[in-house]
Order: C-alpha cells, then sequence, then structure tokens
C-alpha cells in the first residue's frame, strides 16, 4: 500500500506540480487549529489578510448564520462561524490564491468551477444538516468536501487547458477520470488527494473527490457518497435555476429521509447559495 502510494506521489510529482500552501495562509490555519487560541488570537492572525477578514465578517453576517444585524468585528465573526468555517474560509482563500494566475487567464472557466463547487457544497451542507443516518462528518464538513472535491480539474486546467478542454468535451458531465489518467497521467481525484496530504487538510476532502463520480463505496462510508453523489448531480441544476424539489423523493430514499423535509433542504441550499454563494463569489 505504501509502495502504491509513493509510487503515485512519484507520478503526479512527475506530471503535473501540485501548488504549495501561501505561507501566511498556512500561518493562519495554524492558528485556527492550534486548540488554546480562542476567537481573539484567530482575528489577530486573520487581521495579516483584510481580503478574509473582510469575508468572514460578510458570512457571519449573512442569513445562513441567522444574525439580526451585521457583524462588524472579526472577532464576533469568528465566534459565530466556528474553527470548522472558519478553516474553510482560509483554505478556499488558498485555492483561490494559488489559482490567481489562472484565474486571469481564463476568468469564465474559473468562475464555473467555483460556481459549480459553491453550488454543491451548499446542497450537500444543507442535506447533511438532516440527520442522515450514519453519516460519518458534520454539515461544514460535508461543505468543505463538496466545496473542494474537484479541485484536482484547477491543477490539470492550470497545467493544459487545451488538453483539459479535450478531455472536457469528450466526456460532457460523465466521470472524466479515465481520460485524464490518459490524457495527463493522472486524475483530479488522485490531484486532490495529493493536495490535501500536501496542504494538511481534512481527509474527507480526498474521500469525496474519490467517489463523487461513483463507483464502489465502504459500507461505512454509503450515506456520505450519497450526499456527495446528490451534490453532484444537482450542482448543475442549482446553477441553472431549474426545479430542485423533483428530484427531493429519489433522494428521500438513497439518504432514509422524508421527502418533505429533503425538499425544505434543497430550497434552503438554494436560499443560501443565492444569498452567500454567488454574493460571496462577486464582492471578495
Ligand atoms: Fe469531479
Amino acid at each position: 500500500m505504501i509502495a502504491e502510494e509513493t509510487a503515485t506521489e512519484e507520478l503526479i510529482a512527475q506530471r503535473v506540480a501540485i501548488p504549495t500552501l501561501p505561507g501566511p495562509l498556512a500561518a493562519i490555519l495554524a492558528a485556527v487549529d492550534r486548540e488554546e487560541n480562542g476567537a481573539a488570537e484567530i482575528a489577530t492572525a486573520l487581521a495579516c489578510d483584510p481580503g478574509l477578514s473582510a469575508r468572514t465578517l460578510r458570512l457571519a453576517s449573512s442569513a445562513a448564520y441567522g444574525t439580526a444585524e451585521p457583524i462588524t468585528e472579526v472577532p464576533r465573526a469568528v465566534m459565530t462561524l466556528g474553527k470548522t468555517t472558519i478553516r474553510r474560509v482560509v483554505v478556499q482563500g488558498a485555492v483561490l490564491a494559488c489559482f490567481e494566475t489562472l484565474e486571469r487567464r481564463d476568468a469564465a472557466r474559473v468562475e464555473r468551477f467555483w460556481m459549480h463547487s459553491t453550488a454543491a457544497a451548499h446542497i450537500a451542507r444543507a442535506l447533511a444538516r438532516l440527520r442522515v443516518p450514519d453519516l460519518a462528518y458534520g454539515p461544514e464538513e460535508l461543505y468543505t468536501a463538496a466545496l473542494l472535491m474537484d479541485v484536482g480539474s484547477l491543477v490539470l486546467l492550470d497545467h493544459d487547458a487545451a488538453r483539459w478542454c479535450a478531455v472536457q468535451e469528450r466526456t460532457g458531465r460523465a466521470d472524466p477520470r479515465e481520460l485524464e489518467r490518459l490524457h495527463f497521467g493522472v486524475d483530479h481525484a488522485s490531484l486532490a488527494r495529493a493536495l490535501v496530504e500536501a496542504w494538511n487538510l481534512p481527509a474527507v476532502v480526498a474521500e469525496a473527490a474519490e467517489l463523487h463520480h461513483g463507483g464502489p463505496v465502504a459500507p461505512a462510508l454509503a450515506s456520505f457518497a450519497a450526499v456527495i453523489r446528490a451534490a453532484e448531480l444537482l450542482a448543475e441544476e442549482l446553477q441553472s435555476s431549474r426545479d430542485l424539489a423533483s428530484h427531493a423523493p429519489a433522494i428521500a430514499v438513497e439518504l432514509g429521509l422524508a421527502p418533505a423535509a429533503c425538499s425544505r433542504a434543497l430550497d434552503v441550499a438554494r436560499r443560501e447559495w443565492n444569498e452567500v454563494g454567488l454574493s460571496a463569489w462577486r464582492q471578495r
């Protein structure tokens, strides 16, 4: 197993460069992860990145966190959001920073990536709030997992846009991993795993990357896979403002929940995505 992992790492190193986590953001993540640190220490660490501080305030003031009036102090925003969400905001900022040059080169594709990822993340989190039986992770972990499960696609797009487009054209919405391995030598799920390890991100991101296009799943991850796959499937519908409720009965069966509860959760996902997802992307 270790020899297999080393071979994959070597292959990735030879084929495609994994971006390194920017130093200042690594320092903020370390501050978030230090157990003894509270809201004041984390707010101090965030102060070195005004963009992230502003994003934290905006997010904490949004309807998704139920605050009656805008939050204007970062320590209070940190307390409102909690460490898991702050960590995700920092990681998202790190991914944005790493692919800034790509974004300048190919803004439309990078925006499409984030629209899809944030839509999937909001759906995954809304479904995970429903007390899905045997779901191994919490709503915020599901959000992070769905947000970053396709991050390997950005690495491939950055590496060779023409080749990436050729793969996309041939696969459409189907699983592109086999063609990616053929054209790049690695697929976006393996790259997500490599990034997770290099950046010390939660393993849940790599797990979501592995299973969001289908394939066999260990029984312990069955509920997790069902939420992630529903998020992947419905993200496109949400982006295109199509009806989500009609999917609720099938998702309810998959997750062992009541259709009405699923339908309400999908409504919440749409509202939160419209309010936070889109504005966060446009205002960042
Ligand atoms: Fe994917």
